[in-house]
């Protein structure tokens, strides 16, 4: 169970504000949808939250760590530990496959026998549940758009990560699979983990507890 508070955060590239005065709060067991128009910060915001970039000012507490007091190195092992991150266009190591893809956040955190049964009988779960067990073994260049983006999802999950952060995930999915992802965070919901997104979309805005504007002056609630 993780939970997370940001503080009048602020953003800015070559002394440039993209926001101002975030705050933002997280518990277990809500999805969060950040909405806004494209070039506000959307995926700043999430790749901040998620380690993988500091706010130019502004508190971050995740559980009992300050975030931004980390070094990337740091960032990079609470990541490995606790998020799950999910994007659009999910970078792949093109010549390795499908499931060897899934399995490199294995290789950042200590695993034992057992931790590693448990994982690949996720992966052979979400594999059937996301409809890509037929494409397991095949290269990722092979695939399709909409197939890279479910071996995104499955990778994202595999270390069993506490927060989710996923920046547009149904992007480039046709209603149904969208609708076997939402469904399946609902059930990660329930599991008590904390789902933060970034979404165009309506239907996963219906989904969400919480749904916020993110402005250059910072989030508006909207539901
Ligand atoms: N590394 C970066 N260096 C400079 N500008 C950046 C960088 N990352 C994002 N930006 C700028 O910050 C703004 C917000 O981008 P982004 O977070 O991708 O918005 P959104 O996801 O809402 O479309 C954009 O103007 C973008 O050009
Ligand atoms: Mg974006």
């Amino acid at each position: 169970m993780s939970q997370i508070q940001l503080c009048n955060i602020s953003k800015s590239f070559q002394g440039s504000f993209v926001f101002k005065n975030v705050d933002l709060k997280g518990e277990a067991g809500q999805i969060i949808a950040i909405r806004g128009k494209s070039g506000v910060g959307k995926s700043t915001l999430l790749n901040i939250i998620a380690g993988l970039e500091l706010p130019t000012s502004g508190s971050y507490q995740l559980d009992d760590i300050n975030m931004v007091e980390k070094n990337i190195n740091e960032l990079s092992r609470i990541r490995g530990e606790k998020i799950g991150y999910i994007s659009q266009f999910s970078p792949m190591v093109p010549n390795l496959t499908a499931f060897e893809n899934i399995c490199i956040p294995l290789l950042l955190i200590k695993q034992n026998d057992d931790v590693t049964d448990s994982r690949m009988k996720r992966i052979e779960e979400l594999s059937k549940l996301f409809e890509i067990q037929d494409l397991l073994h095949k290269k990722v260049n092979k695939l399709s758009g909409g197939e890279i983006q479910r071996v995104g999802i499955i990778r994202s999950l595999v270390n069993e990560p506490s927060i989710i952060v996923a920046d547009e995930p149904t992007g480039s999915l046709d209603d149904e699979t969208s609708s076997n992802i939402l469904d399946y965070f609902h059930t990660l919901k329930l599991e008590g983990i904390l789902i933060i997104l970034a979404t165009h979309s309506k239907m996963v805005s219906d989904h969400s507890d919480i749904v916020y504007n993110l402005t250059k002056d910072g989030l508006i609630l909207e539901k």
